[in-house]
């Protein structure tokens, strides 16, 4: 518990004293053959606090990059996830067996509530269900064993119709493209940009675990990927969802039948470690088990304050390979019929259903890209089953409209999208199409520029924070520099 909860501790010694940082995380992986993956991912060169620690792929020259534990100031074992309108998911990975409970209450500094104690295997997630909360209510809450206590986090419940809440959004972060578009600093900055305004809810749009540049596939080193990550987003503090994006890989496609491929290495990691929001009283989604997972958990909706909160996935259900086939060139996408390309029945029914019975002021929209693949907003819109009317007859029996059309006709407020890599935000019948920039491209550029026609356009870096009021919807673009303060650098509001 202590190697865990005041692992910062832990390491300042270790570093006083000139032994490597990362040593300690090591026992956050579950088993033997695993700790020597997480070693490679970790190994360190030097015992800076700023350090952070790469593995280089000799196909690409890419990396994966995880943040200085030092940075993460003993979050490192903790993701909120699935919050509720009576109780919130508290997601813990131990360093080693532990026997631990939360308390919590309403004030900071405060606890009059705990939990049962729950023991913890060593690099083995766990889920601790807060309930019996009351609803739109802060609350705070540590982890602790019978002599220790972490530091005080916190969350909110539900907010009810009337409120004003703010959320943020991250596009892709490519953690593994080190050397071209992502920089560790400026990952950290963005990161701590979004945690500093308290967000309620926190949404990452996809490619945030490449499985692309892993020199090895396999079940240990695609959740590797998933507890690099983790150690970069347990630095947010508001309940994580994610997004799935083309270099996952969790798509029906790589399914084989068997437990052993990359879509069902992706899918348990997913759920594991950053646990998902499955159909129940408060979210509707995906029912559908899948072989070897489970409930996939990869689309959902629930509602927030005057909020519609709806997340849609393009890969787990189209026969045709949607983006980048696994194991493929690139070049292979070329003679796709992207009329095979879809979000399949279920999920079309489920989000129309979704739109017409909704009764929220606002409506928001998530999902990598329209059609899951593809360059450009609303050039894009009037394509194929996401847009293209005429063709639905033929293509999409008892289809009677569009992705597009349903967002369009239900009032959709704000369509997010990534895989761009550019903030560009565009509007079309009503429908404001809101590309997200990179977290952490420290090149500033303007990532496939020529694919956007029009909207208003700005470069990398940095995250959209969107508030929510009874007035209106504000969307920021919040720049962050590695070598200046961020700064909203764009603004715009929705009545
Ligand atoms: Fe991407």
């Amino acid at each position: 518990m202590k190697q865990l909860i005041f692992i910062t501790h832990a390491l300042i010694l270790l570093m006083t004293s000139c032994t490597p940082l990362i040593p300690t995380s090591i026992q956050v992986y579950p088993n033997a053959s695993s700790v020597e993956i997480w070693t490679q991912i970790v190994e360190p060169q030097a015992t800076a606090v700023n350090v952070v620690e790469t593995v280089e792929d000799p196909k690409s020259e890419k990396a994966t990059a995880v943040p200085n534990v030092i940075e993460v100031e003993g979050r490192i074992s903790e993701i909120l996830s699935q919050p509720t309108n009576s109780s919130i998911t508290v997601n813990l990975i131990s360093a080693e067996t532990a026997d631990v409970y939360i308390e919590y209450g309403l004030s900071s500094g405060d606890y009059s509530n705990k939990t049962e104690t729950h023991q913890l295997i060593a690099g083995m997630p766990v889920d601790i269900l807060l309930e019996g909360l009351k609803s739109e209510t802060r609350y705070y809450y540590r982890i602790r064993d019978s002599e220790d206590a972490g530091p005080e986090h916190t969350f909110i419940t539900q907010r009810q119709p009337g409120s004003t809440f703010t959320f943020a959004v991250q596009g892709d972060s490519h953690p593994e493209r080190v050397k071209n578009q992502f920089d560790p600093e400026l990952y950290t900055t963005t990161l701590q940009s979004i945690a500093s305004d308290q967000p309620d809810l926190f949404f990452t749009i996809g490619d945030d675990f490449s499985v692309d540049n892993l020199k090895v596939v396999n079940a240990e080193t695609v959740t590797s990927l998933y507890v690099a990550q983790r150690l970069w987003l347990s630095q947010i503090g508001a309940p994580v969802f994610l997004v799935n994006g083309n270099h996952e890989q969790a798509s029906l496609v790589n399914l084989d039948g068997t437990a052993d491929n990359v879509a069902v290495w992706a899918q348990n990691a997913r759920n594991s470690y950053f646990p998902q929001p499955a159909p129940d009283s408060f979210y509707s989604g995906n029912t559908e088990p899948v072989e070897f997972i489970g409930l996939l958990r990869d689309y959902y909706s629930f509602t927030w304050g005057d909020a519609l909160f709806v997340v849609i996935d393009p890969y787990w259900h189209s026969p045709q390979t949607v983006d980048n086939q696994f194991g493929a060139a690139r070049d292979q996408k070329k003679n796709r019929d992207l009329w095979n390309v879809t979000l399949g029945d279920a999920q079309y029914q489920w989000f129309k259903q979704t739109l017409e019975t909704s009764n929220s002021k606002y409506k928001f929209v998530f999902t990598h890209h329209i059609l899951g693949t593809g360059r450009g907003g609303i050039e894009d819109a009037n394509q194929f089953e996401w847009g293209d009317s005429a063709g639905l007859t033929s293509h999409r029996p008892g289809w009677d409209k569009t992705i597009h059309q349903i967002m369009a006709d239900n009032g959709v407020t704000v369509f997010f999208q990534g895989h761009d890599h550019i903030f560009a935000r565009q509007e079309l019948d009503g429908v404001i199409y809101q590309t997200l920039p990179e977290p952490a491209n420290p090149y500033y550029t303007y990532e496939n520029q020529e694919a956007y026609k029009s909207g208003e356009i700005f470069p990398n870096s940095g995250h959209v924070r969107v508030t929510v009021s009874p007035n209106g919807v504000t969307v920021d673009y919040v720049r962050s520099y590695l070598d200046r303060s961020d700064e909203v650098a764009y603004s715009y509001s929705i009545p």
